[in-house]
């Protein structure tokens, strides 16, 4: 797939994005394809950088992507994770089958790491777990719940540390129903893909 021109892999992976990205988002009210698109309008309009923006959009890949379309989804169907708080792990499997396709470190730990900022921000801020919807809560038991110690410093002093509290915060609030018509579409992003996967804009590790 990696050997494939740039413009075919990031239309191969929009239109996972759309053709897939229909089934329910686990306990919330809105699909998979309509968060995705949410969270990386929600970058766009905080004016974050496009390798920020392409984390947001395919942040919850892992969720979307048929689970044959990786050996690391292979790996984690054995987990056989309780469906209703979607598949236990699929932040790696996202950031691996984006590197797979060849985007850069940075959008791959961002992508990776979505869970984990969760479990940061539970841990530093008592005001942030309200703010929470009921699955997002129920999900987080199952990832291991807050940070402590070791793990909690860990991420504290992780270069990246701003950037994934960014993305999880856009994450948390792209879950409003009915705005499909005031929310940018998945090919709109399309270039955005084509110029990162052909190493024109920044990746900042
Ligand atoms: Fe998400």
């Amino acid at each position: 797939m990696a050997s494939l021109p740039a413009p075919e892999r990031a239309s191969y992976l929009i239109d996972l994005l759309e053709n897939h990205g229909q089934g329910d988002y686990i306990g919330e009210s809105i699909n998979q394809l309509e968060h995705s698109l949410q969270a990386a309008h929600q970058a766009q309009k905080s004016g974050a950088r496009p390798d920020l923006i392409l984390a947001a959009l395919f942040h919850d890949i892992g969720q979307i992507i048929p689970l044959a379309a990786t050996k690391e989804a292979r790996m984690t169907l054995k987990n056989n994770s309780p469906e209703n708080v979607g598949r236990v792990g699929h932040e790696t499997i996202g950031a691996e089958f984006l590197r797979s396709l060849g985007f850069g470190q940075g959008v791959c730990r961002l992508v990776g790491s979505h869970v984990n900022a969760k479990r940061y921000l539970t841990a530093v801020n008592a005001d942030y777990l309200d703010t929470l919807s009921p699955a997002s809560k129920k999900s987080l038991e199952f990832q291991g719940g807050s940070f402590k110690g070791e793990e909690l410093e860990r991420f504290k002093h992780d270069p990246l540390r701003d950037e994934m509290v960014a993305l999880r915060l856009w994450d948390d609030a792209a879950k409003v129903p009915d705005i499909e018509a005031v929310t940018p579409r998945a090919r709109e992003y399309l270039d955005l893909v084509v110029q990162h996967l052909e190493g024109e804009g920044p990746d900042w590790l």
